[in-house]
């Protein structure tokens, strides 16, 4: 079989699937399976061995079967850079890379900020910010083991210099630490929610935020004002239904100024911060 006739007989089969990327996605599956790039595929010049094309048949039939593209080839692109990533982490979302440009233009006037990314995920925050501000001291937080394995790698990978530590929200922090800027993208899911969501692949440990989504965030931002310096803002990703909420417990704590919230590409009410009075 030419390469041409597997990218066809792959994407007829994905878009019979439901998939809406079918054809983008065997293309991409493809040149993974032969560990090339999708240009040089798509010159048609690349020798196809059985195991090869068996490894992509079996890459098909996962994507059919709803597996993101990410975790089959362990890839995923953030502020145009590429990630390593497992199921052991979730795949970043294209609207957290605003509350990585916000968080930077926060700390624009400050040299060496101290800052913090709490639930780093596979570290996709905490290396961006590392890699636009040299001088920041980054620490990368969270409670999985798996996925600070992940960003370790992530790391070495851009070859960025941050702390990352294993703890669960402030319990990763020192006793006297301060930060100048704290990132995070916790999970804020209710568990009902989760139960409606296909969620057969991304850990729910990632997503699942208790009864009512902001159980998780409830603790933290009660906690978190301890390890801050004096109008130093929080900013924290949540779902588009959520800002009221967070608003209330932000003023609450009575730690904080007023909050604000900034809109995703799609414009819905997707990231709330607040500076420690
Ligand atoms: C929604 S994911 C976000 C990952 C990453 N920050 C991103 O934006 O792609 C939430 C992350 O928070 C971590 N997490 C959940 N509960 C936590 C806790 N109590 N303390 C620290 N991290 C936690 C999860 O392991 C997961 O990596």
């Amino acid at each position: 079989m030419s390469l041409t006739s597997l990218l066809l007989w792959g994407s007829d089969l994905l878009h019979h699937a439901g998939c809406l990327t079918a054809k983008l996605d065997a293309q991409v599956l493809l040149a993974h399976s032969l560990n090339i790039d999708r240009v040089s595929l798509l010159l048609d010049k690349q020798q196809l061995t059985d195991q090869d094309s068996k490894k992509y048949k079996k890459f098909i039939e996962r994507r059919c079967q709803g597996e993101p593209i990410a975790y089959l080839i362990g890839r995923c692109e953030f502020w145009s850079l590429d990630f390593d990533v497992t199921p052991d982490v979730l795949i970043p979302r294209p609207e957290t890379e605003i509350m990585v440009e916000k968080g930077l233009n926060l700390i624009k006037t400050i040299d060496h900020p101290h800052v913090a990314d709490v639930g780093t995920g596979c570290g996709v925050m905490a290396i961006v910010m590392k890699k636009e501000r040299n001088d920041v001291s980054m620490v990368a937080t969270d409670n999985s083991c798996k996925a600070l394995d992940v960003v370790k790698r992530n790391a070495i990978k851009h070859r960025t210099s941050i702390d990352i530590r294993h703890g669960d929200l402030c319990e990763a922090f020192k006793q006297e630490e301060q930060f100048d800027l704290i990132v995070a993208n916790l999970p804020y899911i209710s568990s009902d929610e989760i139960a409606d969501l296909d969620l057969d692949f991304e850990p729910r440990s990632a997503l699942d935020g208790g009864k009512d989504g902001l159980d998780i965030i409830n603790i933290f931002l009660n906690s978190v004002f301890r390890y801050m310096k004096p109008h130093a803002p929080l900013l924290l990703e949540h779902g588009f239904d959520q800002n009221d909420k967070i608003n209330a417990i932000f003023s609450q704590t009575n730690q904080f100024l007023p909050a604000q919230t900034l809109s995703d590409y799609s414009d819905l009410p997707r990231i709330t911060y607040a500076c420690k009075k």
